[in-house]
């Protein structure tokens, strides 16, 4: 074989089709696929899919505690499983995750029936992007083909100080909102569609009182109900759903309650008030489908942000800690 024994005694030609060779199966081994775990782990993708179902079984809102796990890995560091190792400097402990994130039993529950299939082959950052789509379909969302690439390896740090910088808030204006999700490389049009996620799971009192309280685009009788469980002071882990038509279901009822000022979060709100994102809000409460297909790509684009792949990084045998 022409690669074998790389002196400097092959001909020219040679060397540079080797060259050109290892540079192309680098390329090949750096780049995310389908089929990563076909060989490796063949079993892996229906071991996660059905760990999903029980567990959305058993908890629906899991569904949506492990979509949002995903998000919030993504926007620290990338897709790396930076949000699951355990430390006082670690992604959890930042502000918009601590009491608040969810879904890390559930992960570890399937890393080790992994590591038991496969030793050392499936990466905990894959493991999470698998949970986040079996939980939306498992919910009755995204209905159509949405293939996962995978081949994500795990980090070996995890940084509060970005989470708190790099996670959005939910008091930012639509510009705000805007740039952080242009800081990803995602556009405006892409973080209204992935806001859609809030057609599931639950917000604390605490980041919604100010909403219900004091604003005016704000539906009154929609204020009032919410008031009845967050009170002015106090109740602050108080729960409320996001989409409070539908709040196990992934539809397109979010964009619903945004035109009729039903959003929960100031965040949420913003996507209809008057700016350049109305008319986004009016096609997906209009048209469910345009919304779900337009979830997936999105979600796709999510998941391929700054990936380690190749042999940077490692597959964590427990996903809350370096090997
Ligand atoms: C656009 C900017 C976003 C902001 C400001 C935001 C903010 C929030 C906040 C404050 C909560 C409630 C947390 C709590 O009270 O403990 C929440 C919940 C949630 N978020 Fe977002 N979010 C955003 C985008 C996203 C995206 C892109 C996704 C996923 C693709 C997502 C998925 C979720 C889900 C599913 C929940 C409910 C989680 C549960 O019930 O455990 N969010 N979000
Ligand atoms: C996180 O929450 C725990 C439990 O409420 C609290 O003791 C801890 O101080 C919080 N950590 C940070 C960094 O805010
Ligand atoms: C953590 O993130 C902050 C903010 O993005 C950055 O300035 C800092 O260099 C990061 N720390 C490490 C150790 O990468
Ligand atoms: C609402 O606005 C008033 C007046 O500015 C302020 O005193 C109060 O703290 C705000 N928040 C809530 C939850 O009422
Ligand atoms: C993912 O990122 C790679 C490398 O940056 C890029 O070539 C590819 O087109 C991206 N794929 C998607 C679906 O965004």
């Amino acid at each position: 074989m022409a690669c074998d024994g790389f002196t400097s005694s092959i001909p020219k030609a040679a060397t540079k089709s080797c060259l050109l060779l290892l540079f192309l199966v680098g390329m090949v081994s750096a780049q995310l696929s389908t089929t990563f775990y076909d060989k490796s782990c063949p079993r892996a993708l229906s071991i996660v899919k059905s760990a999903i179902i029980a567990a959305v079984l058993k908890e629906p809102r899991m569904g949506a505690s492990l979509l949002r796990l995903n998000f919030h890995d993504c926007f620290v560091q990338g897709c790396d499983a930076s949000v699951l190792l355990d430390g006082i400097n670690g992604e959890k402990t930042a502000l918009p995750n601590n009491n608040s994130l969810r879904g890390y039993d559930v992960i570890d529950s399937i890393k080790s029936q992994l590591e038991k299939e496969c030793p050392g082959v499936v990466s905990c950052a894959d493991i999470v992007t698998l949970a986040a789509r079996d939980s939306v379909v498992a919910l009755g969302g995204a209905s159509w083909q949405w293939q996962v690439l995978l081949g994500r390896r795990d980090s070996t740090t995890s940084n509060k100080t970005a989470a708190n910088i790099e996670l959005p808030s939910p008091f930012l204006d639509l510009n705000g909102l805007i740039s952080s999700f242009a800081n990803k490389g995602l556009t405006a049009k892409e973080m209204v569609t992935l806001s859609g996620a809030h057609t599931i799971g639950k917000a604390r009192c605490i980041v919604f009182r100010e909403r219900i309280y004091n604003e005016t685009n704000i539906d009154p009788l929609f204020a009032k109900v919410r008031q009845l469980n967050c009170p002015r002071t106090g109740g602050d882990d108080n729960l409320a759903p996001l989409d409070a038509i539908s709040p196990i279901a992934f539809d397109n009822y979010y964009y619903e309650n945004l035109v009729n000022k039903k959003g929960l979060l100031h965040s949420d709100q913003e996507l209809f008030n008057g700016g350049s994102t109305d008319s986004q809000v009016i096609a997906y409460k209009l048209n469910p489908n345009s919304f779900q297909q337009d979830f997936i790509k999105a979600m796709q684009k999510m998941n391929n942000i700054s990936v380690l792949t190749g042999n940077r990084g490692q597959i964590r045998e427990n996903c809350r800690k370096v090997n």
